[in-house]
C-alpha cells in the first residue's frame, strides 16, 4: 500500500479502577445529566454500582437504558433515543459488551440526527455529530469503543446492517479490569475469539496499512498469550487487562482497515439465527482462514509467529498452516464447537444466508477474492466440520 489514512479521536484511558472516575471526567467535560446505556445482566452483576456511587459524588445526574439486547435491533435503539429525549441528558455513557456499545452509538448519534438509525446505514451517511460518548467495556472483545461503526439489525428482514461514519467514534474509552475479572468462562473465550477474528481479519485486509497491521499483530500476539489464563483462571488480572488492552488495539486495527469474511458470514448468522457475535466468528475463523491461506501466506506466517509457533525454515504456506492449527487448538482449548450446526444453523435458508453475506462490504476487502459459491462452500464446510 502507497498510501494511507489514520484517524481514531478516540482517548483511550487504562487502568485498574478507572471506571470510578467517571464521575470527574464528567464534571470536568461540564456534562449535567448522563444516560448510562447497558444491560440487565450487568447491573445484576453490580458493575454499575461504583459508577453510579462516583456520579453521585459529583452531583452529575444520570438515567440508566438497561434494555440492550444481543444483537440489538433497530427498535432498541429508538426506545434508548425515546428515553434519552424524555429524561434530557447530555452525554451518554456505555457500559457493556458490544451491544451496549453498539446501542449507546446509536442512541447518542440518533440525538442529534433525524428520521431512523437505518436511514443511515453504510459508510459517512450521517450529516451530524452525536452526544459525547464515554465507553466502559466490561468485556474484552468487541474493541467498538475505538471504532466508527455500529451494528444494527433490521428486525423485518433480519439483516445486520453496519452504519459506519467518524461520528460514530466515541470521545473517550476507560479501560478497567477490575470490571472483567467476575466475566464467566464461556464469554471470556467468544469475546475473546471475537477480538482474535478482529486482529486476523484485519491484518490480512487488503486495506490494511503499516499503522492497522502494527495493532494488529500486536493484538494477536496479546491474544495468544492471554486469552488461556483469561479464561481458565478469571480472576488474574494481569491476563484480563492484556486482553482489554488486545481488544482495543485490534478494535483500532479494523477500524482502519475493516474486516473479511468472517464476519461477513458471522452477521447473516447473527442476524437470522440470533447467534451471539463472538462465537460465530470463533466457529468460522478456521475455515476462513484455510480458504484465504493460498492468498497471503506470507501473512499467515506473521500470524503464526505471533501466536508463539517457531516458523524456522518453513515456507510461507508451511509456517501459515501452524496458524491454522494454532487457531483450532486455541477453540479447542476454550471449548468452542467445531461447527456452526452445533451452534443451531440449518442450511434451509443458505441462499439468504450467501446472499445477506455478499451485501456485507467485509467481503470486497478479504485477501482472497470471493464468490457466491466461495461463500456457499464456507458455510457448508463449516457445517459440517469439514476442514
Ligand atoms: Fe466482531
Amino acid at each position: 500500500m502507497s498510501s494511507f489514512k489514520f484517524y481514531i479521536p478516540t482517548a483511550v484511558e487504562c487502568d485498574r479502577g478507572i471506571s470510578r472516575k467517571i464521575g470527574e471526567i464528567l464534571k470536568s467535560n461540564q456534562a449535567q445529566k448522563a444516560l448510562i446505556v447497558t444491560d440487565q445482566g450487568i447491573r445484576k452483576a453490580g458493575l454499575l454500582r461504583t459508577i453510579e456511587q462516583s456520579l453521585t459524588e459529583h452531583e452529575i445526574s444520570y438515567d440508566v437504558f438497561d434494555e440492550t439486547e444481543p444483537n440489538p435491533s433497530a427498535e432498541s435503539i429508538m426506545k434508548g433515543l425515546e428515553r434519552l429525549k424524555t429524561v434530557g441528558t447530555d452525554h451518554v455513557v456505555a457500559v457493556g459488551g458490544g451491544s451496549s456499545i453498539d446501542t449507546a452509538k446509536g442512541i447518542a448519534i440518533m440525538a442529534c440526527n433525524t428520521g431512523h438509525i437505518l436511514d443511515y446505514e453504510g459508510v459517512g451517511k450521517i450529516p451530524n455529530p452525536g452526544y459525547p460518548l464515554i465507553v466502559i467495556p466490561t468485556t474484552a472483545g468487541t474493541g467498538s469503543e475505538v471504532t466508527a461503526s455500529t451494528i444494527v439489525t433490521n428486525s423485518l428482514t433480519r439483516f445486520k446492517t453496519a452504519v459506519i461514519s467518524p461520528y460514530l467514534f466515541p470521545k473517550l474509552a476507560l479501560l478497567d479490569a477490575e470490571l472483567t475479572l467476575k466475566l464467566p468462562a464461556d464469554i471470556t473465550a467468544a469475546t475473546g475469539m471475537d477480538s482474535l477474528t478482529h486482529a486476523i481479519e484485519s491484518y490480512t485486509s487488503k486495506t490494511a496499512t503499516p499503522i492497522s497491521r502494527a495493532f494488529a499483530i500486536q493484538a494477536i500476539e496479546l491474544i495468544g498469550r492471554n486469552l488461556p489464563k483469561a479464561y481458565y483462571v478469571g480472576d488474574d488480572i494481569e491476563s484480563r487487562e492484556n486482553m482489554l488492552v488486545a481488544s482495543m488495539l485490534a478494535g483500532a486495527a479494523f477500524s482502519q482497515s475493516r474486516l473479511g469474511n468472517v464476519h461477513a458470514i458471522s452477521h447473516t448468522l447473527g442476524g437470522i439465527f440470533n447467534i451471539a457475535h463472538g462465537i460465530a466468528n470463533a466457529v468460522l475463523l478456521p475455515y476462513v482462514m484455510k480458504f484465504n491461506l493460498p492468498a497471503c501466506p506470507d501473512k499467515m506466517r506473521d500470524i503464526a509467529s505471533a501466536l508463539g509457533a517457531d516458523t524456522t525454515g518453513l515456507t510461507f504456506r508451511e509456517a501459515g498452516d501452524k496458524a491454522l492449527q494454532l487457531v483450532c487448538s486455541m477453540n479447542e482449548a476454550l471449548h468452542i464447537p467445531r461447527t456452526i450446526q452445533q451452534l443451531g444453523v440449518s442450511l434451509e435458508l443458505l441462499p439468504k444466508m450467501v446472499e445477506d453475506s455478499m451485501r456485507s462490504g467485509n467481503v470486497l476487502i478479504n485477501p482472497r477474492l470471493t464468490t457466491p459459491a466461495d461463500i456457499k462452500a464456507i458455510i457448508e464446510n463449516a457445517y459440517q466440520g469439514n476442514l
